[in-house]
């Protein structure tokens, strides 16, 4: 193991000599937002994971304030979540009908998120969205999606930016998007539009990459849910990364208001793969109608682990925990920062903060996430973070004493 005092940046040889074995064999040898996260000296592949911790195939030890991009939630390899989904897959995972699990995770969704009167089941947060859409329309006999500009829903074509790599113009050619937090954009929407649009998809809270993340104004969700009724356009709540780590009963809950779906997925089941798409009764008849299916959607060990995590999300006041390590978290930083003359600005809810030194010098902020990686921390220069209920107090000690070390680090 190395000690991550050592050296300036930690050894990487194995993970290095990985990536170019990969490339060989695939298409940038790390793809999709998991290449961009990559960086130079930073760990690319891992040997293990435990709790809030992961181990990359040098041996170094990282504690992760990713949360592999948002489904761990209740701590890597959690014993509860992963008993339940070994439980299943004895029994059988994937089989020619469903597995009653199905039903028993849909009456728990059902339960607990505040509008959730039906669920159905994918794999990727992209699933529900799509689905979202797909329900909206056959609801409404209308094709536009309203969305928010820098808001993500997933890498389907409707979703990407025009002129990807890919993409044509008509995969976007009904979606409309405008500002975050601009009602006078929205009315203006709905007056050129309101006959056409099917669906309004955001996420509860706008966390858009690079920028600071920002809370809706107050009365916003009020006018949009009181729009979106008299037009008849479908209100979507994109859950997929702000679910279970706002309010276990959908974040539209903690702000106030109420959607007609909710897209989940990510933190569900604690890693296993499955996301979902819950609503209200009125659509039901619509989502029964639309055809939604894919080989792996009914693998019932992945349910099993969803329901085990939902239970423990409940049961361990998962909501309190993370909003009390995101708050100590967020002041610790600011005020280590502040202790090397750097300013440090932390937005979103606290079990997603997103970190941005505010500084003349562009790439401090970089350069910073660098020596953090260098000294066993594992951050994100562009993106928010997320936080577990694995995290504790002896994981916010060594972020604390690796948050200085990088400050000393670049500030030489
Ligand atoms: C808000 C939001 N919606 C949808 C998605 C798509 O989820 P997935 O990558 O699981 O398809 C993401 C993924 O980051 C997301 O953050």
């Amino acid at each position: 193991m190395h000690n991550p005092k050592d050296k300036d940046f930690l050894n990487q040889s194995e993970s290095d000599l990985l990536l170019n074995r990969a490339k060989e064999v695939i298409p940038g040898g790390i793809f999709g937002h998991y290449k961009y996260a990559v960086r130079k000296d930073g760990p690319k592949f891992f040997s293990k994971a435990d709790g809030a911790y992961f181990w990359d195939v040098d041996g170094n030890e990282y504690v992760d304030l990713v949360c592999a991009w948002g489904p761990m939630i209740l701590g890597y390899n959690n014993p509860i979540v992963d008993e339940a989904a070994r439980k299943q897959l004895n029994l059988g995972n994937t089989v020619s009908i469903a597995s009653p699990v199905m039903i028993e995770l849909a009456e728990t969704l059902v339960d607990l998120v505040s509008i959730a009167d039906w669920s159905l089941f994918g794999k990727n947060g992209a699933d529900s969205t799509s689905l979202a859409v797909m329900v909206s329309r056959q609801e409404t006999g209308k094709q536009k999606i309203l969305k928010i500009n820098d808001g993500y829903h997933g890498s389907n074509s409707w979703m990407q930016r025009r002129n990807s790599p890919g993409i044509i113009n008509s995969d976007s050619a009904e979606v409309i998007s405008i500002d975050w937090n601009d009602l006078d954009g929205f009315n203006q929407a709905i007056s050129d539009y309101g006959d056409d649009i099917a669906c309004f998809i955001s996420s509860p809270y706008h966390h858009p990459t690079f920028k600071n993340n920002v809370y809706p104004n107050e009365g916003y969700w009020k006018h949009i849910e009181k729009v979106c009724r008299k037009n008849n356009i479908i209100l979507i709540v994109d859950d997929v990364r702000t679910g279970f780590r706002i309010d276990l009963k959908g974040s539209n809950n903690f702000f106030g208001f109420s959607p007609d779906l909710i897209c989940l997925g990510k933190a569900i089941a604690n890693g296993y793969p499955i996301s979902a798409l819950v609503g209200k009764d009125s659509l039901k008849e619509s989502a029964e109608n639309v055809y939604f299916t894919g080989t792996q959607f009914l693998n019932s060990a992945p349910m099993a682990a969803a329901k085990a995590t939902i239970d423990e999300l409940v049961k361990q006041d998962a909501i309190t925990k993370m909003n009390n390590f995101g708050n100590l978290l967020k002041e610790s930083l600011v005020k280590i920062s502040e202790d090397f003359d750097v300013k440090m600005i932390v937005s979103g809810v606290p079990a997603m903060p997103y970190f941005r030194i505010e500084d003349e010098d562009k790439t401090l902020h970089s350069r910073w996430v660098d020596a953090c990686l260098s000294k066993g921390l594992y951050l994100t220069d562009y993106h928010n973070h997320f936080i577990s209920v694995a995290h504790e107090d002896e994981h916010l000690k060594k972020v604390e004493n690796i948050a200085r070390e990088a400050f000393e680090a670049v500030k030489l």
